[in-house]
């Protein structure tokens, strides 16, 4: 490997010295991390760079301050007996004989830069990110992504992709989010969209004959911001001619495989699949977190015959918290009661597993007197139930069961983020529609309005029920690593005829089509291949692969939750000369 230490003002890294090093006379540069006083005149100075620490012994260091920025030239040697430290990879060795040149100063750190930045709000270390970036966990994670951003590169480039630069200033494209918007100074009242995705521009890269497109894309979503939510972030953008679904996962399973291998040696390899209707039925969710187990238990018949007007509903599941009785307090199941209540339950049932006098099992719960013993008996049959285990059903219409169970089993069972490995899942057959909206009567597309319905399903299109649309599946598929989406794709609509169908059930004209995506449409009349894409998330496979719980931990210069950067002070406002020239005037600001 090539040495990258040597530069103009340093011979060596502080990390790299070794014993091997002894009777070197080295110049290495650095910050001054920890300093201890030894005798009236000699100072330990660990000396840092993006290495590591190094321990120098420094005469005259009265004036050396934390954070100060030293070049120091000294001998190699070990450490004196009963010194060495067997944590830090220098440990057997110091710089002594030091001559110390000062080449910046610097004002005592905001915070300390060791574990206990952990500690420091985040909102400071955001104003002074500068800082943050030199401790080891956010070094680690920076260059950690520059890995996974290589990685992916190599893995595209050997598999054909071409790289393609898409613009930044563009029309609005249709991907679900609102845009953020560009004014131009050009034409005043005219408007850029910063893209949400390159979408319809990789598209028309296929009606160009690229054939394998991808790019490492910037992308930008005004949405609320969560921990895996900014608004911008980074996505592996592709797109593939002539290719179908199992082309796609091919391929980016195989760039996902390089960049889990440059960061944890390891590759992976037969990504399981399973269907949308599989994960929502077992998971109760669409992107399953599969690291542990507590599925979803089917008692829809069980309580085929009940007399209990509550369970009197098309579904019924449950899940089991295994063990969980003793560790639940009945205030801690009025919360999760009101908690299932906001994700949309119209109750939650919880049942206790408890042992009978006559040493059988029974199940303690408010509704127990409602339920047949054979009903009872069915539960208990069912979920596997032992005695100390803790049980919640939910009955209503198969979706909602099986979302607010989801989220109950997630909430009863989830390892934190650095645990059970990484476990990707490809979860296929996405619904074309995810629901039909009440206000409007029209169905909502699941993914983006070109994505290509299931060729079976292509007959559905033509029913009027709202019912037989919802059984429409797609050719889209997401790509889920421990309960996270990292990326969406689908096979596209190059067909015409298709796209016309789809643009009238979501009530789209002609016109509006046109005046949208008037462009792609046109292409398509000059000769589309058919194609296929997808892109994933690089903040969010960043952070899982360095076991982090918010991607904010892996962007150099994120956003605060609320989308403002301390650092810069973005969002600012803009003089009135600015306004001006863009012919722009500002309302007040609206009453809160
Ligand atoms: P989609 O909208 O699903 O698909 O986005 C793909 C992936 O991008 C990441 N992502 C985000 N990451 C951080 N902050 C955000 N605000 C954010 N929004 C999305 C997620 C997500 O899975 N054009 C389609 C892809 C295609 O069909 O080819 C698209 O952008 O990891």
């Amino acid at each position: 490997m090539t040495d990258h230490a040597p530069t103009a003002l340093r011979t060596h890294l502080c990390g790299q010295l070794r014993p091997e090093h002894i009777g070197q006379t080295v110049t290495v540069c650095g910050w001054v991390g920890r300093r201890r006083e030894h005798g009236e005149h000699l100072a330990f100075i660990d000396l840092r760079d993006h290495t590591g620490l190094l321990q120098c012994v420094v005469d005259g260091a009265h004036d050396l301050r934390s954070e100060y920025v030293l070049r120091i030239t000294g001998t190699v040697r070990p450490r004196p007996e009963g010194t060495v430290n067997a944590a830090l990879a220098t440990g057997e060795v110091e710089v002594g004989d030091c001559t110390v040149e000062i080449l910046s100063e610097a004002e005592p750190p905001p915070f300390p830069l060791d574990d206990r930045a952990a500690d420091v709000d985040e909102t400071v270390r955001l104003r002074y990110r500068y800082v943050d970036i030199r401790r080891d966990a956010m070094q680690r994670n920076l260059r950690t992504r520059a890995q996974v951003n290589g990685a992916i590169r190599r893995a595209m480039d050997a598999q054909g992709f071409v790289e393609v630069e898409t613009p930044m200033l563009i029309a609005s494209t249709p991907e679900g989010a609102r845009d953020f918007v560009v004014p131009s100074r050009h034409r005043p009242g005219t408007f850029y969209a910063l893209p949400q995705s390159p979408q319809l521009f990789k598209q028309l890269c296929m009606v160009g004959g690229i054939d394998r497109y991808y790019q490492i894309a910037r992308c930008f979503r005004d949405e609320d911001l969560r921990a895996d939510r900014q608004f911008e972030f980074t996505q592996l953008d592709a797109e593939m001619s002539f290719a179908s679904q199992d082309d796609v996962l091919q391929a980016i399973t195989t760039a996902v495989s390089a960049a889990s291998e440059a960061v944890t040696g390891r590759r992976v390899v037969d990504v399981p699949r399973i269907t949308w209707h599989e994960a929502m039925g077992r998971f109760g969710s669409d992107k399953p977190d599969v690291r542990f187990g507590m599925e979803l238990i089917e008692l829809t018949d069980v309580f085929a015959e009940t007399g209990f007007n509550a369970f009197k509903a098309p579904s019924i599941k449950g899940i089991r918290l295994e063990g969980g009785s003793e560790a639940t307090s009945r205030s801690r199941l009025d919360d999760l009661t009101d908690q299932a209540k906001r994700w949309g339950a119209k109750g939650l049932v919880w049942m206790r597993v408890e042992q009978g006098d006559d040493g059988a099992t029974t199940l303690s719960s408010p509704i127990a007197k409602f339920l047949s013993e054979a009903e009872l008996a069915g539960i208990v049959e069912r979920t596997g139930a032992q005695v100390g285990d803790l049980l919640f059903l939910v009955a209503d219409e198969w979706l909602a069961t099986c979302h607010v169970l989801g989220l109950l089993r997630l909430e009863l069972g989830r390892p934190p983020v650095d645990e059970g490995g990484l476990q990707f899942l490809w979860v296929v057959d996405f619904p074309l529609f995810e629901s039909i909206d009440a206000a409007t009567g029209r169905p909502v597309p699941a993914h983006h309005p070109f994505t290509m319905p299931h060729d079976e399903d292509l007959h559905l299109l033509d029913d009027s029920d709202a019912e037989a649309l919802l059984q429409v599946r797609s050719q889209a598929y997401d790509l889920v690593l421990n309960g996270w989406e990292l990326g969406s794709g689908s096979v596209r609509i190059h067909r015409p005829d298709v796209q016309q169908r789809i643009f009238g059930l979501l009530g789209i004209s002609d016109e509006e089509a046109q005046a949208k995506f008037g462009f792609l449409l046109d292409a398509f009349r000059y000769g589309a291949p058919p194609h296929a894409g997808f892109a994933f998330g690089i903040d969010r496979l960043v952070a899982l692969l360095v076991g982090e719980e918010n991607i904010r931990e892996v962007i150099a210069f994120p956003k605060t939750q609320s989308g403002t950067d301390p650092l810069t002070k973005a969002p600012t406002a803009i003089d009135d000369d600015q306004l001006d020239e863009l012919g722009l005037r500002l309302l007040p600001p609206p009453a809160s």
